[in-house]
């Protein structure tokens, strides 16, 4: 008869964390393997995973990075968390991972009462996982102009870029505390 405790030794455990430089390279890697980010210079994850690492985050499972998040508080509006990509690889998608990254950067930052993030319209996924964010935090949806299709280059006449809208959530109902580290299973 088999143990019962064979399921759980072997479950495999998901680690989020706020980057390092050394995540860059895999972050770069990530948004590629993701498919429809833009993908950036490998430069600017680094960049990002080190001078950025406290409104980022990073999945980690069995060594390898499976998620990867990047934002910033602009130093305007820094009682917002403004989101600039979101990626999960699909061997983890549809278990939660990318909401749980965002309240995990959401988490360090007690300040921060407002998330805003672009999605275009066609991204389901994105739309879904900011929707669910708004519900968790009892934080009310706006939608806004955001970043307008003849914004972006069309490069020797090729498929035009989609329009960018942005969505704003806040204020967020509850203040949250800090959980700089936190183990999935
Ligand atoms: C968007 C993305 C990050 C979501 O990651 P994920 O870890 O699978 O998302 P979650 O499991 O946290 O799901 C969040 C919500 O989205 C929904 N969802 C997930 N995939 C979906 C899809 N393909 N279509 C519609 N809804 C979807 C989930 O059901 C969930 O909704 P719920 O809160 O109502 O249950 C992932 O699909 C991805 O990497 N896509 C490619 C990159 C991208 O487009 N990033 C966003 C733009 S920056």
């Amino acid at each position: 008869m088999p143990e019962p405790h064979v399921e759980l030794a072997s479950k495999t455990t998901t680690r989020l964390r706020a980057p390092n430089a050394s995540d860059g390279a895999a972050m770069w890697a990530l948004v590629h393997e993701a498919g429809t980010l833009d993908p950036n210079s490998a430069y600017l994850y680094v960049l990002l995973a080190d001078r950025f690492a406290d409104t980022c985050a990073v999945a980690e499972r069995d060594g390898r990075l499976v998620g990867m998040l990047t934002g910033f508080r602009p130093p305007r509006d820094p009682a917002t968390y403004f989101v600039w990509q979101v990626g999960v690889s699909p061997v983890a998608r549809g278990e939660g991972l990318a909401g749980r990254m965002l309240d995990e950067v959401v988490a360090r930052h007690p300040e921060v009462r407002f998330l805003e993030a672009t999605v275009s319209p066609s991204n389901a996924a994105s739309e879904a996982l900011f929707a669910g964010f708004a519900r968790r935090h009892g934080a009310p949806l706006h939608r806004g102009e955001g970043y307008g299709a003849e914004l972006f280059p069309r490069p020797h006449g090729g498929v035009p870029h989609e329009p960018e809208p942005l969505l704003r959530i806040g204020p967020f109902a509850s203040p949250r505390s800090s959980t700089p580290e936190r183990s999935l299973s």
